[in-house]
């Protein structure tokens, strides 16, 4: 469980704290969907929790955040890294070496893997990441997406509790998009790890998540199951957070007067509710 509590961090050299009062509790086996404007605090959010905040970035650090009841302020970041894995949203700054295969290897032989399990896990990460054919190329010779499948690919070699992305599918499109999403899923329900992603692509995260953080200018404005945090849809555009076109048709129903049920989150719930408006009219 990831336990934050009164948690604020300013970097050093800043006035203004980039996170502020978060109190946030994360079960084991949860997915969970952070969104919130540029400069909202995610990636800090996400630093946090896999300890390179405060090991690597100097701050001013208040309150607590804990990852399976090891304090992250006073436990070697080597050790928080066991169970939480994280893939960056810079993902080049997080390669190491030059060539597929040698990235998922790094990390293995860092975690003192023993070199007999290394080639099953190297081959399971590039299947699960649907990347086989990638093993041996040169991360130079990558286009974008294909080095965000590679970054993750290293990632899950690692077999993480807890999993962190941020911003996973920036550089992809939409059908790989969903292929990363079903990835996650199946290590979340199958494998019991817990996924935490940060995300713009909406409709992927009311489709995957389970739950949703909203971040506004370092706060913690919500946090709920999606269907309660996409309720506020208006509450959320002012945040710079675009709720998904299916949940605009609810809200503006429901503005109308003409519908008072939950928020609609894909789009066969967006359909029902627009056939039971029309059929209640004939
Ligand atoms: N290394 C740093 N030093 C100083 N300030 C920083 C540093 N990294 C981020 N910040 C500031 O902290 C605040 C939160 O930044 P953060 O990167 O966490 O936001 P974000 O929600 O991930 O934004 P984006 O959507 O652009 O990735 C911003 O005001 C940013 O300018
Ligand atoms: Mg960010």
């Amino acid at each position: 469980m990831i336990s934050i509590k009164d948690f604020s961090f300013t970097y050093k050299g800043s006035d203004v704290p980039a996170l502020s009062g978060i109190n946030l509790e994360i079960e084991d086996g949860d997915f969970i969907g952070i969104i919130g404007g540029s400069g909202a605090g995610k990636t800090t959010l996400a630093h946090s929790i896999c300890a390179v905040i405060p090991h690597y970035r100097p701050g001013d650090f208040y309150g607590s955040v804990t990852v399976n009841g090891m304090d992250t302020i006073d436990t070697p970041p080597e050790d928080i890294a066991k169970i939480t894995a994280c893939v960056m949203q810079d993902i080049d700054s997080q390669m190491t070496t030059s060539v597929v295969e040698d990235e998922i290897l790094f990390g293995l032989e860092n975690f003192s893997v023993p070199a007999e399990e290394t080639e099953q896990r190297i081959t399971e990460a590039l299947e699960e990441a649907g990347i086989p054919e990638l093993r041996y190329r040169n991360l130079n010779t990558l286009s974008g997406g294909q080095k965000q499948k590679a970054a993750i690919a290293a990632i899950i070699a690692l077999k993480p509790k807890i999993l962190i992305l941020d911003e996973p599918t920036g550089e992809l499109d939409p059908q790989s998009s969903v292929r990363i999403f079903k990835m996650l899923k199946r290590l979340n329900e199958e494998h019991g790890v817990t996924v935490i992603v940060i995300e713009q692509k909406i409709m992927l995260l009311c489709e995957y998540a389970k739950k949703l953080a909203v971040l506004n200018r370092g706060r913690l404005l919500e946090y709920g199951s999606v269907r309660e945090v996409l309720k506020d849809a208006a509450r959320l555009k002012e945040t710079g957070v675009s709720c998904p076109r299916v949940t605009d048709i609810s809200e503006e129903l429901r503005r109308r007067g003409l519908y008072t049920g939950p928020a609609a989150v894909n789009v066969d719930e967006a359909a029902e509710i627009v056939k039971g408006v029309c059929e209640a009219d004939d």
